[in-house]
């Protein structure tokens, strides 16, 4: 299929290994292109440098039909392709909290310099303030006449990469008016369009403002119930009971409406905060001061998780054993980027408990950020002659835990349910002390 586009992926991170890898999977010639040396290698080699169901499988049989390469060279996959998609990060600036635009700036510049061809599309997939496509428009124009640049945001979700990327629930074009890239971008995605995905064609703005527009919606609608698990815990109220009572009300619908530790991870945390920082740039700060409110109740989510350890073992932590089952930001995933569970973990240890980790995927990453707490190999190894046991983390593994088979491993059977994960009434009847945010004290 010579007429097919040949497509590079620039940058290889969680977002662009999965693109990459999928893109192949459709059937096309793709090439991963990445400054980080021992990311190619690896990529090269069939490992996926991350955890991410189903994805290692899907690449190491598409380096075997020879279908994806990756290399540290723009030059290559410029000669390689004609569709370039740009998927590299666009970290938090510290003081800020605005986007660093830095690695995006790289990328189009360093096309441009690798000898990018008029006929070139490069396509932006990063998560960008509103107005940096347009930008980034004129510079290729003015470093390459004839080459475009269409923006096409990425809403795939860790843990459901592959199915999130070869499944999304929508595609957006953000395209300038009169050029090929909405005819190309069809091209790229014939077969998801095929299979009926919606496509939704605007400009370049909108497309940006529809990705950090998602992510504010989900954050807010997570602090939303978690402001009122705090309703909750001051009338006595059951904010699990609230939530399946609001939704039932399919305007409200109900994902994204359990409470708990809160939101972390590599995005939501910094698109509110980037999407802030821009609001102000623009001098609309005012419409967007409620997402530093949704910030400060997902922040205070945290500390009420402590403030409930710290109540359980009767005062202080310190010299307290604590058992804390999971780290990573979410479960089906060894992300710890912003993880609400480390941070709770952090802050018991710091105020003197004796804090023990169990993770069964993020151990590792864990460690080495964390290296003053300990870890554990097993849940009974991490629960073991504990104060109380929080689980921070709802794996599936610590949803099915049998609590009459780990109470005789604790000191003090009281439990702290982070993510709503456990069953209340199954604990207790097992002899456990149940607390949960926003949930009464049965
Ligand atoms: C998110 C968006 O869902 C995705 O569309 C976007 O492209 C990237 O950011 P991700 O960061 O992978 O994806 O995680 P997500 O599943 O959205 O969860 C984010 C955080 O919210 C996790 O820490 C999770 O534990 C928390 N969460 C989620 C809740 O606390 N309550 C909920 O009801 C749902």
């Amino acid at each position: 299929r010579s007429t097919d586009p040949r497509i590079s992926v620039i940058g290889t991170g969680y977002l662009g290994a999965t693109h990459a890898v999928c893109m192949a999977e459709l059937g096309f010639d793709v090439t991963g292109v990445d400054i980080d040396a021992g990311r190619i290698r690896r990529l090269s080699a069939g490992e996926v440098p991350f955890y991410e169901p189903g994805l290692e499988a899907l690449l190491r049989k598409n380096l075997e039909a020879g279908r994806l390469t990756f290399t540290g060279s723009l030059a290559e996959a410029v000669e390689r392709a004609d569709v370039h998609f740009v998927c590299v990060g666009t970290p938090q600036q510290p003081d800020s909290g605005a986007a660093d635009l830095r690695h995006v700036e790289a990328a189009v510049s360093g096309l441009i310099t690798a000898g990018l061809g008029p006929g070139d599309l490069v396509v932006g997939k990063s998560t960008v303030p509103a107005g940096t496509a347009t930008r980034l428009a004129a510079k290729l124009a003015a470093g390459v006449p004839g080459a475009e640049l269409a923006w096409n945001p990425e809403f795939l979700r860790e843990g459901f990469a592959v199915d999130d990327t070869l499944r999304p629930d929508r595609l957006v074009f953000g395209v300038a008016p009169e050029g090929t890239a909405e005819r190309r971008l069809r091209a790229v995605y014939a077969q998801m369009i095929g299979d009926g995905v919606p496509v939704v064609v605007t400009d370049h703005t909108t497309a940006e403002l529809v990705k950090v527009a998602a992510n504010a919606f989900l954050a807010t609608k997570i602090s939303f119930i978690n402001a009122m698990a705090e309703v909750c815990e001051a009338t006595g109220g059951d904010v699990v009971e609230l939530a399946s009572a609001l939704a039932h009300d399919a305007r409200i619908g109900r994902r994204f409406l359990q409470a708990g530790i809160g939101f972390g991870g590599g995005c939501l945390p910094k698109d509110i905060r980037a999407f802030q920082a821009r609001a102000d740039e623009l001098g609309v700060g005012r419409a967007l001061t409620f997402l530093g409110e949704v910030d400060a109740v997902n922040i205070r989510a945290r500390a009420r998780a402590v403030a409930l350890a710290r109540e359980a073992l009767g005062g202080s932590p310190a010299n307290r054993t604590v058992g804390v089952l999971g780290a990573a930001f979410k479960p089906n995933s060894d992300d710890i980027r912003d993880s609400p569970a480390l941070e709770v973990a952090e802050a018991l240890r710091r105020a003197g408990a004796h804090v023990s980790v169990y993770d069964p995927a993020a151990a590792e990453n864990a460690r080495a950020c964390h290296p003053n707490l300990c870890f554990a190999d097993s849940v009974v190894g991490a629960v073991a002659g504990a104060e109380v046991v929080l689980v921070l983390t709802e794996w599936h593994e610590f949803r099915e835990l049998d609590p009459a088979v780990l109470r005789p491993h604790v000191a003090r059977p009281i439990v702290i349910d982070g993510r709503g994960a456990l069953d209340p009434q199954r604990w207790r009847t097992a002899g456990w002390t149940y607390r949960a945010l926003g949930r009464p004290r049965r």
